[in-house]
């Protein structure tokens, strides 16, 4: 429980922000970030370096922004790290995913260049469709982790940071259930000394990252810190974990609209979507088992914002399907289709077409640099475990056992400015608003 008002110590230093993977996300979050502190341009889509924050009644012209509001680590002094199976500096890995231009990475080269991989744990077991030589060795799963640890205190101590946090940009890995051993801590340490199967390398470094007291944010679909014994050590060491999966771009869409309808009591018979790409994260996705891991994470969707238990009439039997299709020539230029099939008054049905045509890497780096942002203030608040208000950023949030998750993005919105409003001891925004007309 975090009171009402509580200290925030000042993020004084550096923050080091340590990437898992240096694909297509990862480049253009940190080509952005060197670009916007060269004022080459602004951080468009990112809430915490832009939004501002209403503060107390609607008369009062109180609205800073966020940032300075609690005191968010600043961009200078942000440093970044990452892991990766290939060797390909930053700058490298940029232009081979041809996501920014060539002429703003040839300016930010120098930086870029610096920002050598650092050799990753991977088993082609879990992602199958990759195959690369930066990887670590070591006898057991908890070696690995140990060599991660290692990894961090080099960073940390090289670069002179005074914090770090990690967030999870890898590639999305084959699907898995919960398993018994990933009930407790101590059968999680039990296997990873057995390698046993159910340890993915994922579930590696963020056990890696907990037990250096590193906040972990994951922005994939796999499993990885969303196990009970994961978020029980997250406890015990005092440290923020969240996830599952950014919400970029057909996902967003879909938790924009489905509120929408149902906030009218609209029917729907049925959402059919299909995504074609032709990035690595498509070819990975291409392989059956790791498109299960993302189906899951976009089929939760709807089910848990229109509620079909409670409106039968209206939810009950409808037809919903996710189609993703590596297509090269369109490379991180997703183009998504939506196909709704809704119903009105009297029972007549209606049509929505949405036709997406997104940049994906451009829609997720913002949201990389707020989760990195927000999880390293969380930290500096003495916020622990799972941290539900940053469900604003996942398609599949992680919660509390006893809860379902909350999709809407604007009950999430709501709920990520209030946690800052308590945070520092500010009023509640309820929207109630009776006091004007009294
Ligand atoms: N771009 C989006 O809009 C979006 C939205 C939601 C989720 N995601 C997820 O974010 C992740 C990154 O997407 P991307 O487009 O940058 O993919 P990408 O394929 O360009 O980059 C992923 C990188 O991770 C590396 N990698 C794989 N396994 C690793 C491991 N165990 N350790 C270290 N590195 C490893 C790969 O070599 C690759 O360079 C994917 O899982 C994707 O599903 C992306």
């Amino acid at each position: 429980m975090i009171p009402k008002g509580v200290q925030i110590d000042e993020p004084t230093g550096k923050l080091g922000v340590l990437l898992v993977g240096l694909g297509a996300v990862s480049t253009t979050f940190i080509a952005g970030v060197e670009a916007i502190r060269r004022k080459m341009a602004q951080p468009i889509g990112s809430l915490a370096e832009m939004g501002t924050i209403r503060l107390g009644k609607r008369t009062e012209g109180r609205s800073p922004k966020i940032k300075e509001f609690v005191s968010l680590a600043s961009l200078d002094n942000l440093v970044f790290g990452a892991w990766d199976i290939f060797e390909d500096n930053c700058y490298e890995a940029a232009l081979h995913c041809g996501v920014l231009e060539k002429s703003m990475l040839e300016t930010l080269r120098p930086q870029l260049e610096k920002i050598r991989p650092m050799s990753a744990v991977f088993d082609q077991h879990y992602v199958k469709r990759l195959n690369g030589t930066n990887i670590k060795q070591g006898k057991t799963k908890r070696d690995l982790a140990n060599q991660l640890i290692e990894d961090m205190k080099e960073f940390r101590s090289k670069n002179d940071c005074s914090r770090l946090v990690i967030v999870w940009c890898a590639s999305t890995e084959i699907f898995m259930k919960l398993s018994p051993v990933h009930e407790t801590l101590e059968a999680f340490e039990k296997a990873m000394d057995e390698n046993h199967p159910d340890i993915a390398p994922s579930m590696i470094y963020a056990y890696a990252a907990i037990k250096s007291r590193v906040p972990f944010a994951n922005g994939a679909p796999n499993l990885t810190v969303d196990v009970p014994a994961l978020s029980q050590l997250a406890q015990e060491m005092g440290v923020p974990i969240c996830g599952k999966d950014f919400k970029t771009g057909q996902t967003f869409m879909k938790t924009l609209l489905a509120p929408g309808l149902k906030s009218r009591m609209l029917g729907l018979h049925g959402w059919y979507s299909t995504n074609i790409l032709g990035n690595r994260d498509g070819e990975v996705l291409d392989d059956p088992e790791s498109f299960k891991t993302k189906e899951e994470s976009k089929l939760s969707v709807l089910e848990y914002i229109l509620q079909p238990e409670i409106y039968p009439e209206l939810y009950g039997d409808f037809s919903h399907l996710v189609r993703i299709n590596y297509y090269p020539p369109r490379g991180d230029n997703k183009e998504g289709w939506d196909n709704i099939d809704i119903f009105g008054w009297l029972g007549y049905p209606m049509q929505i077409k949405i036709n997406f045509l997104c940049r994906d890497s451009i829609l997720a780096a913002p949201i990389v640099l707020d989760l990195a942002l927000f999880m390293d203030l969380a930290q500096r608040c003495s916020m622990r475990g799972v941290q539900e208000w940053l469900s604003f950023y996942f398609k599949s949030p992680m919660t509390a056992p006893q809860l379902y998750p909350e999709h809407d993005l604007f009950i999430q919105l709501m709920k990520l400015k209030n946690t800052l409003r308590h945070l520092k001891g500010e009023e509640l925004i309820t929207h109630l608003g009776l006091e004007y007309y009294d």
